[in-house]
């Protein structure tokens, strides 16, 4: 089967505050987004839709065309929108007619090994209408209201989820089309509109390199890791 993979890089980075969308801060002599698309090429052969912030286009083919190399002809850019969800729609409406697995990947989780989409592909290819990665969640975590811990709860049925988020095409396509509110992310949208266990997402391992870039202190950890093992 064909797969695609959405980027989402429309975001303004906010909680970062480095006075550029976030996908277009530099990590080393190269932005965030180039680098993730660095990372998507070696993982998969795979049309790419990038989705950029409104003015920022040409930026962001330029960037995935360095990425692609020989492969330009898998790139398209689109504009995002408000919200992610927004901008995740924008990209699934410029995947081609021929494609049958959807991965849609934050540009901001920028240096996500390869075997992370390898597993997701693998499980959506395997029959699961949805897979995505996770983490165990270390820390004890409690239920708290009104500043009293209320109760615990069981770390063990707990995982953070990353992206990429793989799905099965169709399935995708059906749920956004029903999407009438905004939703976590887009295993919650196909929660939410896609039935039993045709919907039953799959939990591939994650990795911690797969750390989502928010606040300063990401950007300086993602900075160092990428001096220490240029990519
Ligand atoms: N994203 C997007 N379009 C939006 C909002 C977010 O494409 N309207 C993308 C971001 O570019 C990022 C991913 O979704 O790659 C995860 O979002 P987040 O980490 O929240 O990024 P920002 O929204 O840019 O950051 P902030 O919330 O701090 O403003
Ligand atoms: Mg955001």
């Amino acid at each position: 089967p064909s797969v695609a993979v959405i980027v989402v890089a429309a975001g303004s980075g906010t909680r970062l505050g480095a006075g550029a969308p976030k996908a277009f801060v530099g990590l080393d002599e190269h932005t965030v987004l180039r680098t993730a698309l660095d990372g998507v090429f070696a993982a998969a052969s795979a049309q790419v839709v990038v989705v950029a912030p409104a003015g920022y286009e040409g930026a962001a083919r330029t960037d995935a065309l360095a990425a692609a190399g020989e492969h330009a002809d898998l790139v398209r850019v689109v504009t995002g929108g408000a919200t992610r969800q927004a901008s995740v729609a924008a990209g699934l409406a410029a995947v081609w007619a021929e494609v049958d697995i959807v991965l849609v990947h934050d540009a901001a989780r920028a240096l996500t090994p390869p075997d992370v989409f390898a597993r997701v592909i693998d499980a959506v290819r395997a029959g699961a209408p949805g897979a995505l990665p996770v983490l165990p969640v270390v820390d004890t975590i409690k239920r708290v209201a009104d500043g009293y811990v209320i109760g615990p709860v069981d770390r063990a049925e707990l995982a953070a989820a990353q992206t990429p988020q793989g799905f099965d095409r169709a399935v995708l396509d059906a749920a956004y089309l029903a999407a009438d509110r905004e939703y976590t992310d887009d295993a919650a949208v196909v929660a939410a509109h896609v039935a039993g266990t045709a919907g039953r997402i799959a939990a591939v391992a994650g990795d911690p390199l797969g750390f989502k870039i928010t606040g300063p202190d990401d950007l300086a950890r993602a900075r160092a890791l990428v001096a220490q093992h240029p990519v």
